[in-house]
């Protein structure tokens, strides 16, 4: 089997959460400092080796293309003003191997429907899915640390991580036992179950590695958890014929879904940030002091 060369990017979501930030413009384009949450997501996947970005986008999210696009009168103006540094920065967004491929889900009909939408350009080869708004800061990147995962054990993996009991209702929850350090094998796994009905409390964050066995599955899956069609259950059909793994990943997830996740986030990177890191802290000790 080969290695995981490409990876889908579902960003059809309306981020309602967020509203109105995301009435016209898309969730996954809101910064953390100075860097919008898909670029995590996609650098995360180039750290994988990942050369294929397939992005399932939706109506409002023109601007992830324009994102990952070249910026022909941004690039002329800051030629123009002798800005090089700069230039050379938003030129470089993104290695050149790597290629930036759009469809369109016509209809929000749910993660596994986004994810059989990009069936067509994925094809008969293994895939990553991230999910831009579960922003993990892991060293090695976490997507490495499950591509690495999958070129040992060769089958399907999912990124857990364990959760409070009163938060299943947000989660896939997965059933499993321990393979190895880090390591589960699935046993089961529901979409947002009620605490008293979840299987465990090791929950599934937005990271997968999938055969793409998988959409076989989602293709015959019925509208499932908010009556929409949810990889959760394509994967728990999957797993009557394929092994499919959980790790439990080495980082910190920030859940961006969240106006909390996302304002701790901002913190936690804004402390570490190159250019104001040093001032921001400065002025959160002085915060607290107040
Ligand atoms: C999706 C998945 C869910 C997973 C979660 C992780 O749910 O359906 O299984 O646990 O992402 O963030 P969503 O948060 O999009 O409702």
């Amino acid at each position: 089997m080969k290695k995981v060369r490409k990876a889908v990017f579902p960003v059809a979501g309306l981020g309602t959460r967020f509203l109105p930030a995301t009435k016209a413009s898309p969730k996954e384009m809101m910064p953390i400092v100075d860097k919008p949450l898909i670029q995590y997501a996609v650098e995360e996947a180039v750290a994988a080796g990942v050369t294929d970005m397939v992005f399932v986008t939706g109506r409002t999210k023109r601007a992830i293309e324009d994102h990952f696009d070249k910026a022909y009168e941004l690039e002329s103006e800051l030629a123009l003003r002798n800005k090089t540094e700069m230039l050379e920065f938003v030129r470089n967004l993104l290695p050149k191997n790597i290629n930036c491929i759009y469809i369109r889900q016509p209809e929000a009909l749910g993660l596994g429907h986004a994810i059989l939408c990009a069936r067509p350009v994925i094809g008969d080869e293994p895939f990553a899915v991230l999910l831009a708004d579960d922003l993990l800061d892991g060293e090695p990147p976490v997507m490495k640390q499950m591509a690495d995962v999958f070129d040992y054990y060769r089958c399907s993996v999912i990124g857990v991580l364990d959760v409070p009991l009163a938060d299943t209702r947000s989660y896939g929850i997965v059933k499993s036992s321990s393979v190895a350090e880090r390591l589960e094998r699935i046993e089961a796994i529901v979409e947002k179950p009620k605490p008293e009905e979840a299987p465990s409390t090791l929950g599934v964050v937005g990271r997968y590695i999938l055969t793409p066995r998988i959409f076989h599955h989602l293709e015959n899956v019925t509208p499932g958890s908010g009556g929409e069609i949810q990889l959760t259950d394509g994967i728990a059909s999957l797993l009557r014929e394929e092994q499919v793994l959980a790790h439990r990943y080495q980082g910190t997830r920030y859940d961006c879904g969240s106006k909390l996740g996302y304002l701790q986030a901002t913190v936690e990177f804004g402390r570490r940030h190159p250019e104001v890191g040093a001032d921001f802290t400065n002025y959160l000790k002085h915060l607290d002091e107040a």
